[in-house]
């Protein structure tokens, strides 16, 4: 039976953590600690809601005097470290955010996990108990690949691009740090693009799907032959789940999705899933009377070229061989598989689209879109 707190469990890969973790752990309780900011909605957690194994918690993992006090009430034994600042866009624009959230932030968590973990049984004459510090990161971290480059492996050097990649790069090195300074017991992983439920509409898939639900230009960086690779975020939760239960102490773990795909194949591909869903389900056409192109099969028409992001990478590819060797990961989801579910939840879901594409972030796809 474990306690885990889990950061920015209110955000996308938060959410689906819980959620995943509660169905899958029956014994094991959680609190979220999170600061809802605009990327943090509520609504993520509501299907726990009723479920007395789980508790939220608003607050700031830079208040390091609550996490202390969480750590220690609540015998929390197991950290899951997602609260971060994770829109690359958002980061050239306003790298402060990034710096203070996903450096200090994460610094501040440590402090808190030396004083309870390390500290307080020391002082207490007694030896430290078993404890986990996972800090979930970013392929972004390791720079950029050229199309006939080998993956990003543990051992490749970091070379971050953006004041995201870079910040999280930093709190990378702060989690190795206090493992060999300190002796704290973490691990960390380092994933590629998720997709899924729950995935805020500034992120390129949800933001295709539910601009085609709108008619609205479909934006690509540059000429989009730009290359990710897409992993279903139910095969990440399960990816940190096995670094939780068989990962060494002190290691780096690739989690991959082996799906890896240019952006512009990808807004065609979800025009054309979206195309053949309408054409398969009259009711779509009368719930969504704004997406007239896809009732009539033109959606392709929405894609727009638009200005390349600063320091954008050409590749991005994650190398999970280890990983796989030692924890048994495989990815469960295939491309095609993953986006299929991922669509039919959007169209689903709408009242959770429409209630976040409001307020700051209609004011941010100006600013970013329109010049
Ligand atoms: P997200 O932006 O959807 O959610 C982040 C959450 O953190 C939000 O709920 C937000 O309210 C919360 N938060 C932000 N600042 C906080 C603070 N100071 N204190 C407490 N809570 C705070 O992010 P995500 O996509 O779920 O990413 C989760 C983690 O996974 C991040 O560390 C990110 O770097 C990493 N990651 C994400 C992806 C991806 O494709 N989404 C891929 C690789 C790694
Ligand atoms: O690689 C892991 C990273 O994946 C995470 O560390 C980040 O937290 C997460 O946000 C994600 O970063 P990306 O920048 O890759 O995700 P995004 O969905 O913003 O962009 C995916 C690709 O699509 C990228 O090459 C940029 C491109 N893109 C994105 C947007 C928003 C477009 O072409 N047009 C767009 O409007």
């Amino acid at each position: 039976m474990n306690n885990l707190l889990v950061t920015g469990g209110a955000g996308f890969i938060g959410a689906n953590f819980v959620h995943y973790w509660l169905s899958n752990h029956t014994h094991d309780k959680i609190w979220v600690l999170d600061a809802l900011t605009y990327a943090g909605n509520r609504a993520n957690l509501d299907p726990t809601d009723n479920d007395p194994r789980f508790t939220f918690v608003h607050g700031d993992i830079g208040n390091t005097t609550l996490v202390e006090t969480l750590l220690r009430e609540h015998s929390i034994d197991t950290l899951v470290h997602c609260a971060a600042e994770s829109h690359v866009d958002c980061s050239i624009t306003g790298p402060d955010a990034f710096l203070e959230t996903n450096i200090m932030g994460t610094y501040s968590l440590l402090k808190a996990a030396k004083t309870v973990w390390l500290d307080e049984p020391k002082a207490a004459g007694q030896e430290p108990a078993l404890h986990r510090f996972h800090h979930v990161s970013t392929d972004e971290v390791y720079g950029t690949l050229g199309p006939k480059d080998p993956a990003f492996t543990e051992e490749t050097s970091y070379a971050p691009n953006s004041p995201y990649a870079a910040s999280k790069a930093a709190s990378d090195h702060l989690v190795r740090a206090y493992h060999h300074t300190y002796g704290l017991q973490v691990t960390t992983s380092n994933c590629s693009n998720n997709y899924g439920p729950y995935h805020f509409p500034e992120k390129l898939i949800p933001l295709v799907m539910t601009h085609i639900l709108h008619d609205k230009p479909l934006p690509i960086y540059g000429d989009g032959l730009q290359i990710c690779d897409w992993l279903y975020v139910e095969d990440h939760c399960r990816g940190i789940e096995l670094v939780l239960k068989k990962g060494r102490i002190g290691e780096n773990y690739n989690i991959g999705g082996n799906n890896e795909w240019a952006n512009i194949d990808i807004a065609k591909l979800i025009r054309r899933l979206m195309n053949e869903a309408f054409a398969g389900d009259a009711s779509l056409k009368s719930r969504y009377s704004e997406g007239t192109c896809a009732a009539v099969g033109e959606s392709e028409q929405l894609i727009s070229y638009v200005k390349d992001r600063p320091g954008h990478g050409r590749r991005y590819a994650i190398d999970a061989t280890k990983t796989n060797n030692e924890l048994d990961y495989i990815p469960a989801e295939s491309f095609e598989t993953g986006i299929r579910k991922t669509l039919t939840w959007y169209l689903e879901n709408d009242d959770w689209w429409r209630s976040v594409m409001y307020g700051s972030y209609q004011q941010w796809m100006t600013d970013q879109y329109t010049s």
